[in-house]
Order: C-alpha cells, then sequence, then structure tokens
C-alpha cells in the first residue's frame, strides 16, 4: 500500500517533530503564568522573548513591534478594528482592501462598514494580482487603511505589495499586509514592504495551531480589541500562550534556517508539476500569474470538471488536497478570488489546489500527476456516456 501524500499545506501543515519536542519542554519547565515574578514565571517569560526576538528577526523588524496573538484571524481584526476604533473619522473613514483578501480580512471590513467605515474593494488582473494603477487612483488622502496581503491563501500568487505600500506613504495612509501564506516561504522585510501592520499565523509554517503574532511599526495609533490584563503592553489581553509561542519560534528558526534551499527545492518541484499536468491533461490551466506565485503553491483548473470531485477522488488514491472552487467547504460557490480575477465559471468550478511542503518529495508530485491524469480521463469519459 503506498504511502499517503499530503498535499494541502496552504490550509496547515503538519507539526515539525522539534516544534513539538520544544513545546513539551517548555509544558514541563515554562508552565508558569509569565507575568509571574517568581524563577518559573522568569524562565517562562524569557522562553517569550527569545521567541519575539526570533519572530522579530525573520520580519527585519524590532521585537518590541511583535504583538503574540492567536493566529492570522486574530491578527487581522486586530490590525483592522484596531486601527479603526482609534482614528479620526472626521479627516479619514475609507478603508481600503483587495478583492482576493481572505474572510478575516473581508469579513472584518464589513463589519466597519456598518460602524460606518466606507470600504471600497481593489481589483485584481486575470494573473490575480492587484492593480496598482486601480490602487493608486483609489487610495487617497481620506484613506485610513489599507490591507492588501502578501501573497493569496488560494493561487499563491505574490502581490503588488511593495507599490501599494509606496502609495500608501504618500498618502498618509495605515498599510496592514496579510503574510499568512508568505511568510517562511518567501522573504519578507517590512521596511521594503513599507507596512505598518504584518499578519502571520505558526500553524502554516510546521508550528502549531492558535498562535500567530501581529507586526505593529512602533508609532502605529492601534487600539486593543481584547480588554483584560494588559499584556502585550495593553494592546492583546490574555495570558501569553507559552508553549504555542515557544513552538512558533522554534518553527521559525527551522524555516528560516534552511529557506533558501527549500525555496528552490519546492520550486523545481512546482514547476515540474505544473509542466507536466499541463502537457499531460487536456483542458487544464495554471490558475494565476505563473512566477509570481508561492514556490509551493499548484492551482490547476480543470474544464467542465468539479473541483470537490477531483478532491476526493485524490483523497481515494491517498492524495489530500483541496478544492479552489468553494468560499468554504459547505459551499458550492465559485470562490470569491476567482470570481474577482474573472475566470469563467466552466474553469473556476474545476479548480484544484495542490500545496507542496517540507515533506514532499519528486515521486509523490509524479505520482499526484499520474492520478491526477488518471481522474481527469476517466471522469471525462463517464460524463460524455
Ligand atoms: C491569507 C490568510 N489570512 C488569514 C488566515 C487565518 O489564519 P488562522 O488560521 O491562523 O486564523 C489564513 C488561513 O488560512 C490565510 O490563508
Amino acid at each position: 500500500m503506498a504511502e499517503n501524500i499530503y498535499l494541502d499545506n496552504a490550509a496547515t501543515t503538519p507539526i515539525l517533530p522539534e516544534v513539538l519536542e520544544a513545546m513539551r519542554v517548555c509544558y514541563e519547565e515554562s508552565f508558569a503564568n509569565p507575568s509571574a515574578i517568581h524563577t518559573v514565571g522568569v524562565k517562562a517569560r524569557y522562553e517569550i522573548s527569545k521567541a519575539r526576538e526570533t519572530v522579530a528577526q525573520a520580519i527585519n523588524a524590532d521585537p518590541e513591534e511583535i504583538f503574540f496573538t492567536s493566529g492570522g484571524t486574530e491578527s487581522d481584526n486586530l490590525a483592522i478594528q484596531g486601527v479603526w476604533f482609534l482614528s479620526d473619522k472626521a479627516s479619514r473613514k475609507k478603508i481600503c482592501h483587495s478583492a482576493i483578501e481572505h474572510h478575516a480580512v473581508l469579513d472584518t471590513c464589513q463589519f466597519l462598514a456598518k460602524q460606518g467605515a466606507e470600504v471600497h474593494s481593489l481589483p485584481v488582473g486575470s494573473d490575480g494580482k492587484v492593480l496598482v494603477k486601480e490602487a493608486f487612483e483609489r487610495i487617497d488622502y481620506r484613506t485610513l487603511l489599507v490591507s492588501v496581503m502578501h501573497s493569496n491563501n488560494e493561487t499563491g500568487v505574490i502581490q503588488p505589495v511593495e507599490e501599494i505600500g509606496a502609495i500608501c506613504k504618500k498618502q498618509g495612509a495605515i498599510f496592514h499586509v496579510d503574510a499568512v501564506q508568505s511568510f517562511g516561504k518567501i522573504p519578507l522585510d517590512v521596511e521594503k514592504l513599507q507596512c505598518d501592520l504584518l499578519s502571520i499565523s505558526a500553524h502554516k509554517i510546521y508550528g502549531p495551531k492558535g498562535v500567530g503574532c501581529l507586526y505593529v511599526r512602533e508609532g502605529t495609533p492601534i487600539s486593543p480589541i481584547l480588554h483584560g490584563g494588559g499584556q502585550e503592553k495593553g494592546l492583546r489581553s490574555g495570558t501569553l500562550n507559552t508553549q504555542g509561542i515557544v513552538g512558533f519560534g522554534k518553527a521559525v528558526d527551522i524555516v528560516m534556517n534552511d529557506f533558501t534551499s527549500e525555496n528552490e527545492r519546492l520550486t523545481s518541484l512546482r514547476d515540474r508539476l505544473v509542466q507536466r499536468a499541463l502537457s499531460e491533461i487536456e483542458d487544464v490551466e495554471l490558475c494565476g500569474d505563473a512566477k509570481d506565485r508561492l514556490p509551493n503553491n499548484v492551482q490547476l483548473m480543470f474544464k467542465g470538471l468539479e473541483g470537490e470531485t477531483l478532491v476526493l477522488e485524490l483523497d481515494r488514491l491517498g492524495v489530500f488536497a483541496s478544492s479552489g472552487s468553494a468560499c468554504s467547504s459547505e459551499s458550492k460557490e465559485v470562490s470569491h478570488v476567482l470570481q474577482a480575477m474573472g475566470i469563467p465559471k466552466e474553469w473556476a468550478r474545476g479548480a484544484l489546489r495542490l500545496t507542496l511542503g517540507r515533506w514532499t518529495s519528486c515521486s509523490d508530485v509524479d505520482r499526484t500527476l499520474e492520478s491526477l491524469v488518471r481522474i481527469a480521463r476517466n471522469i471525462r469519459k463517464l460524463n460524455k456516456n
């Protein structure tokens, strides 16, 4: 029996054994409340400060600018709501986001629209990239906040974030970048991006679930959305998740250590999978820009097929992927991302996202491809009859 192949690393990654071990040690030795002044509390605090430094270094930030949260969703909410609550709505109440943001951003903006924010969606082209010219026209002196993701969670397409950062700077708008998918896969530097806020989640980089952070550039006007014990300099109350944070720090350590070689390895596997799919399967296309995309993302579209059917057929063969066509597992609608790219429904419905990871081998890629060739051929034959 062949081994299973996990190709859903954009949804979440398996935890690294070294991360698990660091967390186990932390549960045993640094279990105390990190706010406590006794020795065990001090030890927990020290472990957290080490992780804070590691995360900060990975994005060229100062450790003082890292605020631990429960993950990407909370970081996005804190960034957007936190800026809105403290803002002077008389002068700036416009919030711009890209049309392809994660729901953690989209729904937060919609929530604020009900509270008086003027929310604008920035369009993307058929390559899945935010149109810089449109962004330039829409972001103005009345714009409070702009939120654009670093790379998209469905297509893996990397966004023109530096250009948008420059526009924000010129207009005096606060710039938030959701880097949940990019962090640990491609280089990120908050200075180059010219961003004020940046969201990260640990479970996308072989760390534990339920932990992440928000980078907040010093001096950014932001208020807390959770109130309580005043942890994280009052911006994020709640007893710190020491074990999660230690695991997060360890995961960052590991992924940054072999960053370049892993990036190159994944890029070559990704390109192999894309090339073979395009040449060996009929009526299949790569979704979004072929070059400016995450090294581990292959989103294919099979004309006339259902992405969900492909996922289930692959599952029967021990290959775990994801359908890019549905907004959520319950929804049959074409995703807002593919809609925004203007992809015709007959293609968008057949979207299949394969996201590679540290354990993906060349033979995994080949076996997946060969399975897909057979599955697509069989379904199309059945559909004809
Ligand atoms: C781009 C993006 N933002 C935010 C999130 C939410 O992160 P979390 O699962 O840590 O809440 C995800 C998760 O898939 C994501 O892909």
